[in-house]
């Protein structure tokens, strides 16, 4: 049956923070990534407005980026021991999605990480806690989204968590914390967003509730994000919507293959000391996909849609396709974000030689191509590519080649 599912409540703009205050709970546990928060003073303003609202406040700090199953597993103990009412994630996806995975292991301490990752299979929550996300990046929307995505080290794969259960009963979309980003992390989580908004509306699952959200979203993103990049605070706040907007429709429509990609190429090549960060892999490999999915007919309607929203031009669904990719490509060039993994640096930057040499992705291709195919992502999207066609999209987005196929 179809069903659309957001946080109870979004409290938004600006001073939203503030909402805090308002909660009614005993305890509440206060997750977050490494600094920034701290830094910038918004840890110590959300504790603040906790303890104005009676509670007692415990910090789990030093969440890292890309968060681990470890990170998870002792979080979960920490809230165990403090028995909080509340769950607040404050910061970017990384904290957010890291207090999601371990408000399930305190709600069910027998759970494993195996028994998490079952594609909404999770047990009922909210009978010990109730979780609050209050987002500081513009891009993974998991504030409001069913998802959360924890790395497996061991086996260096992203893998998601999906189940309407971990959806926030409430998002905190406040600009003010949006506004302290540098300009790399605007630009990967803006382009975070943007696939989002593009994979959710033609994604198979995409229904009259989620279309009009994407169609918004992509609309800001075009035309903001590289204002927000280059110090525009008034496009920034836009885009702090705008990427909620997304997430609202991706977390009910699903999302495709380009974060099937993401989440199986981000921490594949992390033994050479680099990840390939999530947005920016999104943002090499969309204008790919889009070529790919295009072969679908009803899929190259949907995108020439997309570009009829942003008045692209063109006069068949073949041209405005070609308008949009090439749209996303000069899009990623303004924000300087490579266009293929081969000029991919270390840093994100884009590199002559990118830190992947060709042998090593050649002999990671095909099991990186079997793993994306096996990604929660994949069912969504609008056509089903075989082991092989995932292989040679791959090498497209490795060595920016056209997808002829
Ligand atoms: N749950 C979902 O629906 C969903 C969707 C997309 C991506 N993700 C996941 O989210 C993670 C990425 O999250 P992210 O892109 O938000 O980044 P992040 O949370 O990993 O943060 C990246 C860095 O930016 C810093 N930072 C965060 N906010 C800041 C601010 N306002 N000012 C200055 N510095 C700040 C952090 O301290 C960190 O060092 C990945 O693991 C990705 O797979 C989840
Ligand atoms: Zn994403």
């Amino acid at each position: 049956m179809p069903r659309f599912t957001i946080p109870r409540d979004i409290y938004h703009g600006k001073n939203a923070l503030e909402a805090l205050k308002t909660f009614q709970g005993k305890r509440a546990v206060v997750c977050v990534g490494g600094n920034s928060m701290k830094k910038f003073g918004f840890l110590d303003k959300a504790v603040a407005y906790l303890r104005e609202a009676g509670m007692e406040v415990r910090i789990i700090e030093g969440i890292e980026p890309d968060p681990s199953v470890e990170t998870v597993m002792k979080g979960a103990e920490t809230m165990s021991s403090f028995q909080p009412d509340w769950i607040v994630a404050i910061g970017g996806g990384s904290p957010i999605d890291a207090a999601k995975a371990m408000w399930i292991k305190y709600e069910y301490p027998e759970t494993t990480f195996e028994d998490m990752c079952k594609i909404f299979g999770l047990p009922k929550l909210r009978t010990k806690a109730r979780f609050c996300a209050v987002s500081s990046t513009s891009g993974t929307a998991t504030e409001v989204t069913a998802f959360s995505v924890i790395t497996d080290y061991a086996k260096g794969i992203k893998y998601p968590i999906a189940d309407f259960e971990i959806t926030p009963d409430v998002a905190i979309v406040d600009p003010e914390l949006a506004r302290t980003m540098p300009p790399k992390l605007v630009a990967h989580t803006g382009m975070d967003a943007m696939t989002h908004a593009v994979e959710a509306y033609v994604s198979t699952a995409h229904c009259a509730y989620t279309d009009p959200l994407a169609l918004a979203a992509i609309k800001t993103v075009s035309t903001d994000l590289t204002d927000s990049y280059n110090g525009n605070m008034e496009k920034r706040d836009n885009m702090h919507d705008a990427q909620c907007l997304a997430g609202m429709a991706f977390s009910n429509a699903l999302l495709g293959i380009v974060h099937s990609m993401a989440h199986k190429t981000g921490a594949a090549f992390a033994d050479l000391g680099a990840h390939i960060i999530h947005g920016a892999a999104n943002a090499m490999y969309l204008p790919k996909v889009i070529a790919f999915n295009a072969g679908n007919p009803e899929a190259r309607k949907r995108y020439g849609e997309i570009a009829d929203s942003l008045a692209l031009g063109g006069s068949s669904d073949t041209e405005k396709v070609k308008l949009l990719i090439e749209m996303l490509r000069k899009l990623n060039a303004a924000l300087n974000i490579p266009q293929c993994i081969k000029n991919y640096g270390p840093d994100s930057l884009p590199a002559e030689n990118g830190f992947i040499p060709e042998e090593i992705f050649r002999a990671r291709l095909h099991d990186i191509a079997v793993n994306a195919l096996a990604d929660a992502c994949t069912g969504s999207n609008p056509r089903q590519p075989t082991v092989e066609e995932m292989e040679k999209l791959l090498l497209c987005c490795y060595f920016d080649t056209e997808v002829d196929f």
